[in-house]
């Protein structure tokens, strides 16, 4: 079941979930437990992130006791360079918190076993007492995390080939088509849906029909984001602009 909820505008939707956010932390913290966060990289999340560091800042919202999961990281680049996602978080989010570097987990995007690796990331989440709130965004091509087309319900954190299409609406970031990844570790399908509540945000006239086809398509591999109809509590965050193909 997948909820909507419409936005005045970006900003707005970034205080409301970041207010959820914020709740969810003071509720756990409140019977001594950590709050397990997974988090999505992009544009998307930004004025989010913002609003985040805005909390902290001026309503000492803390985040010593919240342990965070990124969906996914590029193959091929470390935690130096720029546009990996590792530097992204760092720069704007986890830098601006009092978030222990311990509680922040991202896949490696230079390990030389990824299959290790993967299966490690999973086992961390389950250690962790798995995810209470997963972030996404979604990509034209209907990914969540970097699972692309086709991508199983029952897929796990695995090495996978990113669409041309990604790559192409990621090389804003990179300058140049030529210097974005082929490849990515990513967060499965399983792995999202384990997700005890789903918040997906998306912005634009551009997301519109992936919006649609995300909410009304018979959930299947060709489209990894229908996967989350499956969910009891998903909420899909959107502008009028994303919501006009509903
Ligand atoms: P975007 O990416 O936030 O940059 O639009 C979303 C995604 O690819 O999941």
């Amino acid at each position: 079941m997948i909820a909507t909820r419409l936005h005045p505008d970006k900003q707005a939707a970034a205080q409301a979930i970041a207010r959820e956010i914020a709740d969810l932390i003071e509720i756990r913290s409140k019977s001594g437990k950590p709050t397990v966060l997974g988090l999505a990289t992009g544009s998307t999340p930004l004025p989010l992130y913002g609003e985040l560091i805005r909390l902290h800042r001026e309503e000492k919202l803390s985040f010593r006791a919240v342990i965070t999961f990124n969906l996914d990281e590029y193959e091929g680049l470390g935690p130096t360079h720029p546009q990996s996602y590792r530097s992204f978080m760092e720069e704007n989010l986890f830098r601006h918190l009092d978030i222990p570097k311990a509680n922040i987990h991202i896949p490696d995007g230079l390990t030389s076993d990824a299959a290790k690796h993967c299966a490690d990331y999973e086992a961390a989440i389950h250690a962790a007492g798995g995810i209470d709130l997963q972030l996404l965004g979604i990509g034209r091509t209907g990914h969540i995390g970097f699972n692309e087309p086709p991508s199983a319900a029952d897929s796990r954190t695995r090495r996978v080939h990113l669409d041309e299409l990604t790559r192409r609406d990621n090389s804003a970031f990179f300058g140049d088509l030529a210097q974005v990844p082929h490849g990515a570790l990513t967060m499965g399908v399983a792995t999202i849906l384990e997700a005890r509540r789903v918040e997906l945000i998306a912005f634009g006239e551009a997301k519109a029909d992936i919006v649609r086809r995300a909410m009304k398509e018979t959930p299947s591999a060709g489209c990894p984001a229908t996967w989350l109809q499956q969910h009891p509590r998903c909420t899909f965050h959107l502008d009028a602009a994303a919501a006009k193909a509903l």
